[in-house]
Parts: structure tokens; C-alpha cells; sequence
């Protein structure tokens, strides 16, 4: 089994941006750890991050089609903004798990509404980093399904 996990714009800058929101935690760290825990389990991950919807369109579509079984995806602004990506994550039918770092429901208005959260499996937010953590557990524990 293959998890990608999908960063969305921004989370490149994980460490230094609004650390009293995000944490200080770089990217680098957190995928690092998603890919030992993995490794662990026996099971290859694969991160990817972009700023741009395209690419991250792309990536997903390219799930479909690379024997990935399970996406763990944090779309960052493109939650709230992307028809495009939850239709690229609705067309490959894989099984996801949205992550925030935020408790988005905590923040702006704009923030409470996520264009993917009704075709996930589950969504964490506002737990930080160890929400990317949880989800790969559940990941784990439901391969295939
Ligand atoms: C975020 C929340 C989004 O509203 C925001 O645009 C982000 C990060 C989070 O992880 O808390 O970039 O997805």
C-alpha cells in the first residue's frame, strides 16, 4: 500500500509562518516523521507540497493511476476556495483524510467551510501536527478500505 500525503500553499513555509497558528514545526520535519512512522509499519509514503492548483490537481490524478491507497491532504487556502481539487480527489474515488493545523472552525468565517470535507473520510483540525499523525494511523490500521 502507498499514502501520499499532499500539502497545500504555504505549508513550505511551516516553522516561521504565524507559528502562534501553525506551530514550529517545519514541513521538513513533519514529512520526515510521516515517512519513518511508514517505514515502521511497512508501508511507503510519499509527500508532496505546491502553492500552485494545477500541480496539485496533477499529483492527485497521478494517485489514480500509481497504486496509492490512501491520501492524507492538508489543501491549506484551497479548502475553502477549490472546486478543482475536490473534484480531482472525487474523480480518483481514493479514500482521504482532510488535515488542519488550525481549528478552522476557531478562525475567520471564510475558514469554516471546506469545499472537500463532505467526500472525506474524516477531518482533523486544530490538533497541529499530530494531526497528520492520527490520520496516518487510521490510514494504517484501515489499508485497502
Ligand atoms: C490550514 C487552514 C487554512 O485555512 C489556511 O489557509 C492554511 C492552513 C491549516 O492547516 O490550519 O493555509 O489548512
Amino acid at each position: 500500500m502507498q499514502i501520499l500525503v499532499v500539502h497545500g500553499p504555504n505549508l513550505n513555509l511551516l516553522g516561521t509562518r504565524e507559528p502562534e497558528v501553525y506551530g514550529a514545526q517545519t514541513l521538513k520535519q513533519i514529512d520526515d516523521d510521516l515517512r519513518q512512522k511508514a517505514q515502521e509499519a511497512g508501508v511507503q509514503l510519499e509527500t508532496f507540497q505546491s502553492n500552485h492548483e494545477g500541480a496539485l490537481v496533477d499529483r492527485i490524478q497521478a494517485a489514480g493511476r500509481d497504486g496509492t491507497r490512501y491520501i492524507i491532504i492538508n489543501p491549506a487556502a484551497y479548502t475553502h476556495t477549490s472546486v478543482a481539487i475536490r473534484d480531482a480527489l472525487a474523480a480518483v474515488a481514493l479514500p482521504f483524510v482532510e488535515v488542519h493545523l488550525s481549528n478552522i472552525h476557531r478562525r475567520e468565517s471564510f475558514r469554516h467551510h471546506s469545499y472537500m470535507s463532505e467526500l472525506a473520510v474524516g477531518v482533523i483540525c486544530g490538533l497541529g501536527p499530530m494531526g497528520y499523525f492520527l490520520a496516518l494511523q487510521y490510514a494504517l490500521s484501515h489499508r485497502g478500505a
